[in-house]
């Protein structure tokens, strides 16, 4: 099944059903723009021979990012370097989808101290961010031009198709959940009115691409926190999502409070698990797959090639999303496509800072986080060196991985803020 090509509802073609999800590179450069480093990356990961790769991140709004380092496309500013990109990855014989989002709440205080959200309802993470200004009419007017401005950059810069990110906690997301959501107007309260934002992007957004341009969606099956979005809730805008044009829809799950989606996976445990408990979302998946008409791809876990391909056979999703396996080896998509390569590394149990308390199912939720940091630090490493040129350094210890995260984090969000100051000045 995984070789298959697949035709979405566009009309566009897909050569097989790998797809690399999104990672955010932290590459762009001061300006916010993509740099060589991302055409290095994602060319060493296009002759690895997944059909499709996702972008990470692309921020709609240059005031609001998920982390410094971000590619931001809001005009043409940085379209060259984004032919460039695409450039890299067709050379290579993949497709490049690009994944625009807008991060709301979970804009970290070193980018903005006052993030854009539905409601004022503040992100309680490591103090990393801050409290929130709800989103004025005028506000979310803007953030619908703004998704429909980028994905026709996007296109423009020949890139094969655009994901809106309505998962994960991210703006879309938030409007999404009547935890983070308690607006009382036309985008708040009813599920209907919660979900009308994502909608109208989705509008906005086809209405400037037009109808033979591949638009995707990543949704979660559940926040899986309490109070938040849930399956129930996922069921039924996928229903929506049936009439509003959407080609592809990825099935993911968790925010920033509850990190579902990068849950720590031990090596035996998924050697002895059933399939369901390999993909993650695999069994929520099956709720959103009844109902849905577009095609899907369920992204998380997915480790072995018998995994994948029932998943495929027994028709739970349409198209299988990795992503951490693409930091340890660019080549897997080949080999398994080749039958060469039955399962993929699993190195997450090695990439705790300690066990019981000190360890990733910690009671306190700064232990947690810093795990959850340590891990995000490990595979940023990869990805930077992937992006010089290198290899994976797989040997790389966790506690030097959170260390190296912040200070590269902290040194990015101040070149960038220099580099604006400076504009300004000048
Ligand atoms: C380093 C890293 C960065 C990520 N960045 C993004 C992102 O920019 N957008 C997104 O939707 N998901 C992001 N994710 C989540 C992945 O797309 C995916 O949903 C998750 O890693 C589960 O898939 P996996 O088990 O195959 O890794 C990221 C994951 C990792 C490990």
């Amino acid at each position: 099944m995984i070789e298959k090509s697949l035709t979405l509802p566009c009309g566009h073609q897909i050569p097989n059903r790998l797809c690399k999800a999104a990672m955010t590179e932290g590459l762009a450069d001061a300006h916010d723009h993509a740099t060589p480093s991302h055409q290095r990356l994602y060319s060493t990961w296009a002759r690895g021979g997944a059909a499709v790769l996702l972008t990470g991140n692309i921020m709609i709004d240059r005031r609001y990012l998920e982390r410094a380092g971000n590619v931001v496309v809001e005009d043409r500013s940085g379209l060259p370097q984004l032919r460039d990109w695409t450039q890299a990855v067709h050379n290579g014989g993949s497709q490049l989808w690009a994944q625009i989002s807008h991060p709301g709440r979970q804009c970290p205080r070193l980018v903005n101290l006052t993030p854009l959200a539905p409601s004022q309802v503040q992100l309680r993470v490591a103090g990393n961010f801050g409290k929130p200004r709800e989103a004025s009419e005028a506000d979310i007017q803007d953030i619908i031009l703004r998704f429909a401005t980028t994905a026709g950059l996007m296109q423009e810069a020949g890139m094969d198709g655009v994901q809106i990110h309505a998962a994960h906690g991210y703006l879309l997301s938030q409007f999404l959940s009547a935890r983070t959501n308690l607006r009382q107007d036309r985008w708040g309260g009813t599920l209907a009115n919660r979900a009308s934002l994502l909608l109208e992007v989705i509008r906005a957004t086809r209405a400037r691409v037009g109808p033979r341009y591949p638009i995707a969606v990543k949704l979660n099956s559940s926040d899986f926190v309490k109070g938040g979005f849930t399956l129930q809730e996922s069921v039924q805008v996928v229903h929506w999502l049936n009439d509003a044009g959407v080609d592809l829809l990825e099935v993911s799950g968790g925010t920033y409070e509850q990190l579902e989606f990068f849950k720590l996976q031990a090596e035996d445990e998924i050697r002895d698990s059933t399939r369901e408990r390999e993909a993650m979302f695999l069994e929520y998946a099956k709720s959103l797959k009844a109902v849905a008409r577009m095609p899907i791809m369920v992204t998380g876990g997915f480790r072995t090639l018998a995994g994948m391909e029932a998943a495929l056979k027994d028709g739970h999703t349409d198209m299988i999303g990795l992503a951490r396996p693409f930091c340890l080896n660019p080549n897997f998509p080949t080999q398994m496509l080749a039958a060469q390569l039955t399962h993929l590394p699993v190195p997450e149990d090695k990439l705790v800072l300690g066990r019981g308390y000190w360890g990733p199912n910690s009671p306190s939720n700064s232990i947690r986080s810093l795990n959850n940091l340590s891990q995000a630090g490990w595979y940023y490493h990869q990805i930077e060196r992937l992006g010089a040129g290198r290899s994976p350094q797989i040997d790389l210890k966790p506690l030097p991985a959170l260390v190296r995260h912040f200070g590269k984090d902290l040194a990015r969000g101040f070149r960038r803020k220099f580099a604006s100051a400076h504009l300004t000045l000048t």
